[in-house]
């Protein structure tokens, strides 16, 4: 387990430069958990070595899946075929990552061995009913703690899952892939209408791989009668980690960075939006198509941003990037309201109160809500002394807020910064941020 780290930064300073930031999260998973399940050899480009996707590349070797790197981004897999994979000989421990346990439970709950899922204190205390509950319908058994929590128990059910068709109360990317990969092994068709779009990675990969999965609407299908052949995958810059230098290089003064061969996916994007909504300048240029998947570089300058309503529908499509937008909201002239974002508070940590504490210790007048945050920008944002509560997203955005801040901000419990983007203090110290590790 990592060990402690704080960081400190210093106040002020601009963003300056060009840097290419880590393979895209959701992506890396996937790639590892399809190119298991291929028939032949799958090469990997732009894979993220970080401690989230290395979970779910470690359970893959622990179920006989031999696997090659990552060395400079480069894996490669050999893939076992959909009914290759063995029982592992142990529980399998995911650290911190909540896309490996939702992936996997499906994945898991029609093969023919029994396993337990494992992860952090964190993961062990996210909600898993919104899988299990669907799941179970299908066939599945899956055992889960009092609080519906993991550690997951499941029961391998070879041959007895049934299809069914799903309407996901929430809007899950989660969920809805955990479904669909636990359709690979149900009789008949498994369906998911999700209520609002939501990332479509586990779609479009599957469809690479040569495994159809036909979207109508707002429901995606699959069936057990595909199979999935190796291919090659480039996976692009995670816009998830590009979001901390969007806004840094917003909100600080003289910046203009470019972030090279960033996924643009139209279902991850809110991000821009929401920034574009609030006065940024943000340029996207070389639009390309790479493995299915759209890519461009983007360009962002300073730019005075202004409090905004964000708009509801583009809650999903932002999902991960609220807490620095809520240190964009900071430093903008006005008002910030967020609602319809419930979903923050089950992530990594509960991302509404823990910002908003933040936030408060640093003069900011932030009000949580049920489902959002009103933030109050335009006044100072002090220094002092913050908690991540071990959430890698909450200590990278406060990170960022020190662009603004009258004094040094230090930020506790930052070891997980290491479950997503690893890299994080090096780039960003090459773009200017003061940052270093106490
Ligand atoms: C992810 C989906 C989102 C997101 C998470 C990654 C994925 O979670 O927050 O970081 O890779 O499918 P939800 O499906 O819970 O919204």
């Amino acid at each position: 387990m990592s060990q402690s780290i704080t960081f400190q930064v210093l106040p002020g300073g601009s963003l300056r430069g060009e840097i290419r930031v880590p393979g895209d999260k959701s992506m890396s998973h996937r790639s590892i958990m399809l190119g298991s399940l291929a028939e032949g050899v799958t090469h990997v480009r732009g894979f993220l070595n970080a401690e989230d996707a290395m979970s779910t590349l470690e359970a893959f070797r622990a179920m006989g899946v031999e696997i090659e790197g990552p060395v400079n981004g480069e894996v490669t897999i050999h893939g076992v075929g959909k009914h290759g994979l063995k029982a592992p000989a142990k529980p399998l421990y995911l650290g911190n990552s909540g896309t490996s346990m939702r992936l996997l439970s499906g994945l898991l709950a029609g093969q023919p061995f029994d396993c337990v899922l494992t992860g952090d204190k964190s993961l062990e205390s996210r909600p898993m009913k919104r899988v299990t509950t669907p799941l179970a319908q299908m066939g599945a058994v899956i055992e889960t703690q009092d609080k519906g929590t993991a550690p997951l128990h499941i029961k391998g059910q070879a041959g007895k899952l049934k299809g069914m068709h799903y309407d996901m109360p929430i809007a899950s990317a989660q969920v809805k892939s955990c479904l669909l990969l636990a359709g690979m092994y149900a009789e008949g068709q498994t369906s998911v209408t999700e209520p609002a779009p939501t990332r479509d990675h586990t779609e479009r990969m599957l469809n690479g791989f040569g495994y159809p999965v036909t979207r109508e609407g707002s429901t995606a299908k699959i069936d057990s009668k595909g199979k999935l052949t190796a291919t090659e995958i480039d996976v692009p810059s995670d816009i998830s980690s590009a979001a901390f230098f969007l806004v840094g290089a917003s909100i600080a003064p003289d910046s203009d960075v470019t972030l090279k061969h960033v996924g643009i996916n139209p279902t991850r994007t809110g991000v821009i939006d929401i920034l574009r909504l609030m006065g940024a300048n943000i340029e996207v240029l070389n639009e390309r198509e790479v493995g299915g998947e759209p890519v461009a570089d983007i360009r962002v300058r300073s730019a005075q941003l202004k409090g905004i309503e964000i708009p509801e529908e583009l809650v999903p499509l932002a999902i991960d990037e609220f807490p620095v937008l809520f240190v964009a909201a900071a430093c903008a002239e006005g008002q910030t309201v967020l609602t319809g974002a419930k979903e923050l508070r089950v992530k990594e940590s509960d991302r509404i109160q823990v910002m908003a504490d933040g936030l408060q210790i640093l003069g900011v007048d932030a009000q949580p809500t049920e489902d959002g945050m009103v933030v109050q920008g335009g006044g100072k944002i002090a220094g002092g002394v913050v908690d991540s509560h071990g959430d890698h997203r909450i200590a990278m955005s406060f990170s960022i807020a020190g662009l603004r801040a009258a004094g040094p901000i230090t930020i506790n419990d930052c070891a997980n910064v290491n479950t997503s983007f690893p890299e994080f203090r090096q780039l960003a110290t090459q773009l200017g941020l003061n940052l270093s590790t106490l």
